[in-house]
């Protein structure tokens, strides 16, 4: 935060105020709309530029960051991380300080340590800003913010709901975002679940409900996360198998029925059908999967927005 108490960048949900919170939420509801027009554009951001680095996959971070960032009407590059200089040993902070000289005015980093976009934030000049797009295990801020989004939308009021994270908790950025954006708002409970392995008991910390037995959590839930097994952060194999993960807690149709009747789905995707949803599930009336996707743009709209404002 600026010492006028505006967003400079924007890094992680932990101690962001539930005010400046809020703030994003309306501000993505007011540019829902632009989506639907056939001019999809407004001219916030307007002759900026707007960097996206990427140096993890992604499929919807990426992709709707680009979209949001053209319709605000900034001109946007995709670095190609495989084909750019980093492979001649160029470091992250040499790479940036080009970008910079290049007259970047907005950064969009996804990178495997957490650290990534805390260090660049720091080390670039004032006017510059910096939203971090995925960090390690540690922080997906906007998508705990399109989570939130997503769950107003359906449930309108956050102060009675009890709430069902998933899975691979051990190693969500996706989970831990989500935790600090629903505490802000005054969610009164947050269970996670999943085996032992995956979900450390230290997590009681952030004021969640510890489970390992899923029917136990998911009973009498309004709102159900699930997550993909992150196999690519897992050192040592951490479940017997991806088969025995869905017998004992996939997200089946069965299992869903112990949540409320009009409990909602979402998934931070990508899926995974048969080991942490079931297909008819995934596909099924409670599933709002897809509208994240879509609310993720107007979100992205909304956070880019407000940085610029600072
Ligand atoms: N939810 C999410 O971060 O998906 P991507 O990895 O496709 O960006």
């Amino acid at each position: 935060m600026n010492a006028n108490g505006t967003l400079r960048h924007l890094l992680s949900l932990e101690n962001l105020p539930r005010e400046v919170i809020t703030e994003i939420l309306d501000r993505a509801e007011s540019f829902l709309s632009v989506g639907t027009r056939k001019a999809k554009k407004v001219p916030v951001l307007r002759g900026r530029s707007v960097f996206n680095l990427f140096f993890e996959n992604s499929t919807r971070t990426r992709t709707t960051f680009e979209i949001a960032a053209k319709r605000l009407s900034a001109d946007v590059v995709n670095l190609d991380i495989a084909t750019s200089s980093q492979s001649k040993g160029e470091s992250l902070l040499d790479m940036i300080d080009n970008l910079v000289a290049m007259q970047a005015d907005m950064l969009v980093v996804r990178h495997s340590h957490s650290g990534a976009a805390h260090m660049i934030a720091e080390h670039v000049p004032k006017g510059v800003h910096v939203i971090n797009a995925g960090a390690g295990s540690h922080s997906h801020p906007t998508q705990g913010l399109l989570d939130a989004f997503t769950i107003r939308h359906f449930k309108k009021d956050f102060s009675k709901l009890k709430v069902v994270i998933i899975g691979d908790i051990l190693h969500s950025r996706v989970a831990r975002s989500q935790i600090h954006v629903l505490k802000a708002l005054g969610v009164p409970e947050v269970r996670v679940v999943g085996p032992q392995t995956l979900v450390p008991e230290s997590m009681s910390t952030m004021g969640v409900k510890v489970y390992n037995d899923v029917e136990l959590a998911l009973d009498g839930v309004d709102v159900v996360t699930a997550l993909r097994l992150q196999n690519e952060r897992m050192e040592a194999s951490l479940v017997p198998s991806a088969q025995d993960f869905y017998q004992n807690y996939g997200l089946t149709k069965e299992r869903l029925a112990l949540a409320d009747p009009e409990a909602i789905v979402m998934h931070p995707g990508p899926i995974n059908r048969g080991v942490e949803i079931a297909s008819e599930v995934a596909d099924g009336g409670q599933s709002v999967i897809l509208h994240q996707v879509t609310f993720g743009i107007a979100v992205r709209m909304a956070v880019m927005s407000l940085l610029v404002d600072s």
